[in-house]
């Protein structure tokens, strides 16, 4: 008989065979409910789009927000980011540990871009345990958010994350109760002190203490682009040329950015296209979304027709970022 995704399966951590099934998913690109020692996350390969989409789909009203990438080691974290000094201490500090910090993304890293929502930046962390370890049998970064649906308190124990997932994953690792209980703090390395992004399991006064630094809240708006709502990312979102969304028709000095197999009117004499999912699959348009944003981000672009989306699913979150790349620019 074959599993029905409905029925979540719970295994227990310490289990070499369930720690196999985790493996095995997360290689097929699938998200597993993963115990740290903050909260539970939803993991999957942070270099495979497709396993970065399903996280968000199975979060529902999804919104495209940076993840958090999970590594082993401070080897992995240098392979993917730059880490300058002060990082580097904070890593050798804290690690593993509940402390996220946010680097400029190396070119090659492999990280997909819709676990970065674009951004030039990762914000890293080597949690404790079982997420490290599938990190590390993995060889590659795990994204994950807390594992609930959106507008839900984090889940602090597998039953939580049942009551909150079931029916959207296939596999819940049980570690037991988070030991923390709340999420990561993250920081990012500034000039002369250390920005408070978010106040988390490690303490303000740790960190002042570690890094010798002042350690400060940011306050929002246009100097921090980083993101604690998704409407702060807007500007990351804007190629230079003028987007139309809802195209109907395509005109002969556009490019087009097209979802499904019926291409609209005028898309021969287009100046390009770029299909999110020829097949009209709102997974893959999501893991391709930011690809193409940045593909068609050139000044040689001076106008770009979307089509409509369905704003189901996945399609809201698309929608969403599609609407803040149309929005008038300052
Ligand atoms: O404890 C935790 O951090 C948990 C466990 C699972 O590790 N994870 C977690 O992830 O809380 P999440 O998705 O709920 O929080 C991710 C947040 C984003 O909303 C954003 O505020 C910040 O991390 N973030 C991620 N990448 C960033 C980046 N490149 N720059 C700035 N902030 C970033
Ligand atoms: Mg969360």
């Amino acid at each position: 008989m074959s599993r029905k995704i409905d029925d979540p399966i719970i295994r227990d951590a310490n289990d070499p065979a369930a720690i196999g099934q985790a493996l095995e998913l997360l290689r097929a690109g699938q998200c597993v409910a993963v115990p740290t020692e903050t909260v539970y996350g939803l993991a999957a390969d942070a270099t495979n789009g497709d396993g970065v989409a399903r996280i968000f789909a199975a979060k529902g009203r999804p919104s495209f927000n940076p993840l958090i990438c999970h590594v082993p080691d401070m080897g992995m974290a240098d392979r993917l980011a730059f880490i300058d000094p002060l990082s580097e201490a904070l890593m050798a500090a804290f690690w593993p540990g509940a402390l996220t910090i946010v680097c400029r993304l190396r070119e090659e890293s492999g990280i997909h871009p819709l676990a970065t929502a674009g951004l030039d930046t990762v914000g890293l962390r080597s949690p404790v345990g079982v997420m490290s370890a599938l990190a590390r049998a993995l060889g590659q970064p795990l994204a994950a958010p807390s594992a609930n649906k959106s507008g839900r308190v984090s889940p602090t124990s597998a039953a939580h994350v049942a009551a909150s997932l079931e029916g959207r994953i296939p596999l819940i690792l049980d570690g037991g109760a988070a030991r923390v209980g709340v999420e990561s703090t993250i920081v990012r390395v500034e000039a002369d002190h250390i920005a408070l992004l978010r106040p988390g399991g490690i303490s303000r006064g740790a960190i002042a203490q570690a890094s010798g630094r002042p350690v400060r809240t940011p306050s929002r708006g246009a100097s921090n682009p980083i993101v604690t709502a998704p409407g702060q990312l807007t500007s990351h979102y804007a190629p230079t040329g003028a987007v139309r969304l809802d195209a109907e028709h395509v005109e002969p000095h556009e490019w087009l950015i097209a979802f499904g197999p019926r291409l609209p009117e005028g898309h021969d004499a287009a100046r390009g296209i770029i299909n999110l999912s020829p097949s009209g699959d709102l997974r893959e348009a999501a893991a391709n979304l930011f690809g193409a944003l940045a593909a068609i981000d050139r000044p040689a672009i001076r106008a770009i027709a979307v089509m409509p989306i369905p704003d189901e699913g996945l399609g809201e979150a698309i929608n969403d970022r599609l609407k803040r790349a149309a929005a008038p620019r300052d």
